[in-house]
């Protein structure tokens, strides 16, 4: 049994369905939640689950080595092999990358490379983009830069941005769970006990 933790910041509506998909999963289960924002939306989703939460305000903490290594003790703590961000706001730090190589995964709502950033649906509605997309790729020091594992596009030629960020967000919520599915397969197939 694969076990993952969560990092979110905000809605935490991508933690919700990676919830929902590994409810009673043969290989894998959500075991924590780490979330950077005491106020954020996505801590009352996690009370619905039972889940195990870590909660932090990096405002407590001197610098990222010091949140991070706290960080990397309750990952320890809970025995997690795969860590999915889904709208955490922060860059991750060497201290993770290091522990985790190769096993911390993110989504961005665009066709990466490009739209990196905080805003990458707006950003390319605005462009006058007509395909659109999500990317689960790898995290690497560079923001939204790492190696990609899956991607997902939409042709929209509509008007509507809010139109536009309901459908992204309904990709984002099949192809998270699904890559997730697919990694985590990959590697009971290959015997690793890496993950
Ligand atoms: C998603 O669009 C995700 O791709 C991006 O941040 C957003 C988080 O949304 N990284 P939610 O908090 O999961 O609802």
């Amino acid at each position: 049994m694969k076990r993952i933790a969560v990092f979110a910041s905000g809605n935490g509506s991508n933690y919700e369905a990676i919830e929902k998909a590994f409810e009673n999963h043969r290989y894998c289960r959500v075991e924590l939640l780490v979330c950077d924002n005491p106020k954020a939306y996505v801590l009352e989703r996690a009370k619905k689950y039972g889940r195990q939460v870590f909660v932090f305000n990096p405002k407590d903490y001197e610098s990222k080595e010091h949140y991070e290594r706290e960080i990397l003790q309750q990952l320890q703590l809970h025995q997690i092999d795969l860590v999915c961000l889904a709208g955490y706001m922060r860059i991750v730090g060497s201290t993770l990358l290091d522990a985790y190589a190769k096993r911390i995964i993110n989504i961005h709502p665009s066709l990466l490379p490009a739209f990196k950033g905080k805003n990458g649906i707006k950003d390319a509605f605005e462009y006058g983009v007509k395909v659109f997309g999500v990317t689960v790729h790898y995290v690497s020091p560079e923001v939204d830069g790492g190696k990609i594992i899956a991607q997902r596009a939409i042709e929209y030629h509509g008007e509507s941005l809010e139109e536009l960020e309901g459908l992204i967000h309904q990709i984002e919520h099949q192809l998270y769970p699904e890559t997730i599915e697919k990694l985590v397969k990959e590697w009971e197939n290959e015997g690793l006990n890496q993950c």
